[in-house]
Order: C-alpha cells, then sequence, then structure tokens
C-alpha cells in the first residue's frame, strides 16, 4: 500500500489521480500531533509512505510558527522514524523557501540553507528531523506549485483578469512553477524507485523550466486565455507581505535526473494542462 498523508491539497490530489493510494485526511492523521501520524503509519505497515500535507500558509505562520513547526517539522519527522523503523521508505515534499535567495544562481540540494520566514523554518526543521531519523527517504525541494484545485497564482490571475484592465505584478522573485500533477508522477517514481533501491536517499530539487518571474508567469497565463489584462512588473518592495519571499528561487534539478532519470518538467505544457482542467471543472 502506498499511504499519502494530506487528502484535499494540490498534491494529495493529484496523487489519488494518477495512484492507487490510500490519502489520509486531517480526521485520520492530524498533523498536529504527531503521536498521530506515526501510529498511522505503525498501524497500516505501507510498503511506501509519501508526506503531500503541509501547513503551507506562507504569511499566516509568521504568527503561528510553533504550530507551523509542529505540522511541518516534528511530524515529518514523527513519520520518518516510524517509517524507519518498519524500514518502509518515505518521500517528503519540500521547497525553495528554505534558502535565502540571494544570488542568481539555480540552488542545488547541499547548498546551504537560509530561510528568511516562518514557513520556511518550519519546513527546514522537517528536512533536519527525516534526516536524522535515519531511514530510506527522498526530499524532493519543489516551488511554485499550481493545479486546477486550491489556491494558487494561476487561480488568483484568472479571478483578477476577469475585472481588471492593468495588474502590477512583481517582477524581481524568479523560480519554476510546477504543477501538482508532476509533482504526484514524481513522488510516485521516486517512491517505487527508493523500494528498490534505498540508497538512492537523499535531497532533491524538482521545479517547472525554464525559470520565470511572476509577472512574466502571468503574462503566460493570460496569453492562454480570452482576456489579456495589462502586466506592470513591480519590485517586491512595492508589494509588501508578512513573511519575505526569496528573490532567487531558482532550483537546480540535476540530481534528480541523474537518481533517478526525470527530465524537469515543462510548466507551459502542464499549464495548458491545468488550464483544460479548470474548463472541465
Ligand atoms: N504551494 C506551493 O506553492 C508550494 C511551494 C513549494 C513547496 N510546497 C510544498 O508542497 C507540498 C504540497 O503543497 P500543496 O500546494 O499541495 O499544499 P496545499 O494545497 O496547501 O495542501 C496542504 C494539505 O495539507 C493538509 N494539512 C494542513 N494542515 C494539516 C494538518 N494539521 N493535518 C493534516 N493535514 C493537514 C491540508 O488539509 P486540509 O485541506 O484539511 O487543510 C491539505 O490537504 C507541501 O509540502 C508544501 O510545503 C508548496
Amino acid at each position: 500500500m502506498i499511504l499519502v498523508f494530506g487528502r484535499t491539497g494540490q498534491v494529495a490530489t493529484e496523487l489519488q489521480r494518477l495512484g492507487d493510494v490510500t490519502a489520509l485526511g486531517r480526521d485520520q492523521a492530524d498533523l498536529a500531533d504527531p503521536g498521530a501520524c506515526a501510529e498511522a503509519i505503525r498501524t497500516r505497515q505501507p510498503r511506501v509512505v509519501i508526506n503531500a500535507a503541509a501547513y503551507t500558509a506562507v504569511d499566516r505562520a509568521e504568527d503561528e510558527e510553533p504550530l507551523a513547526t509542529t505540522i511541518n517539522g516534528a511530524s515529518p519527522a514523527a513519520m520518518a522514524r516510524a517509517c524507519a523503523a518498519i524500514g518502509t521508505p518515505l518521500v517528503h515534499i519540500s521547497t525553495d523557501y528554505v534558502f535565502d535567495g540571494s544570488g542568481t544562481r539555480p540552488w542545488s540540494p547541499d547548498d546551504p540553507t537560509r530561510p528568511i520566514n516562518a514557513y520556511g523554518r518550519s519546513k527546514l526543521a522537517g528536512e533536519t528531523g527525516i534526516r536524522a531519523a535515519g531511514g530510506s527517504h527522498a526530499i524532493l525541494r519543489t516551488s511554485w506549485v499550481f493545479s486546477a484545485h486550491g489556491n494558487n497564482f494561476v487561480k488568483t490571475m484568472l479571478r483578477l483578469g476577469k475585472d481588471c484592465d492593468r495588474l502590477s505584478i512583481v517582477a524581481d522573485q524568479v523560480g519554476g512553477p510546477t504543477s501538482a500533477a508532476a509533482i504526484a508522477r514524481v513522488c510516485l517514481t521516486v517512491a517505487e524507485a527508493l523500494c528498490l533501491h534505498p540508497d538512492r536517499t537523499g535531497t532533491y530539487h524538482l521545479s517547472g523550466g525554464p525559470d520565470v518571474s511572476w509577472a512574466d508567469f502571468a503574462r503566460a497565463v493570460f496569453a492562454r486565455t480570452g482576456r489579456t489584462p495589462e502586466v506592470a512588473d513591480i519590485p517586491s518592495s512595492a508589494y509588501p507581505t508578512p513573511a519575505a519571499r526569496p528573490h532567487n528561487s531558482r532550483l537546480d534539478n540535476t540530481a534528480l535526473t541523474r537518481a533517478f532519470n526525470l527530465g524537469r518538467p515543462d510548466w507551459q505544457a502542464d499549464l495548458d494542462e491545468v488550464l483544460r482542467d479548470l474548463d472541465r471543472l
């Protein structure tokens, strides 16, 4: 059995569409309770575990760091210890926000981490706890997730684009938009590979290519829809948020390609697919 933590989120939804998985919602395993997460693994004895649940409210985390740290740090660590105890591999999703966003070079998995907000610190705590558990695992750091489900930048742009002729969008943050479906596909492939090759344990980067600014990503969304509001580039300083965001979110995917023979997802093709999905909904 492939056990997935998370049921309603973007990646969890795609995992259920793509794979034969058992997905646990908050009612069955609350990540605010690390013991309950470990117990869910002990009682089910899965072949592999994928953690697609997380505290993802980046701005709210500034006011709720202890809760975010339990959900994103202590619970993944408890899952990893429970997995290690029964020899089950764990695939865990992390984030570009573990980096400080300096420079313009794509981050490699072994570059030094230095989160600049509470959410990033909480996700880094999860990574550290998983490695400390000593079991077979893959930590997949991804960025800028979008899908037809849940809340994300693409859906926000489609909503705002209906009523506005002009939008000001941040242009000094650059990264790789990544579809939840692409993440789910990689999670399932990596999970199967880890069952056969536990020595491929490690931290990997997975982001859609090519890298782009939020403003250019918005233009790509509008270019595919009937309405094309004018998009004006603005700096992050003109759009203050409670949590600081990294400017450079470029992720180097080479390690993932080498270990699992997986190419970098093409976010433009995946965006077309998500827009088709939204039409069908
Ligand atoms: N979204 C992004 O742009 C982004 C970027 C980089 C990395 N990531 C990482 O990618 C992964 C998947 O993100 P996503 O975009 O799919 O997230 P999402 O759509 O925000 O979904 C988060 C999921 O976590 C669940 N969850 C939250 N708190 C929980 C709790 N206490 N107990 C049990 N479940 C809980 C939610 O359940 P409810 O529906 O019950 O709240 C939801 O199913 C996460 O690890 C995230 O950190 C995301």
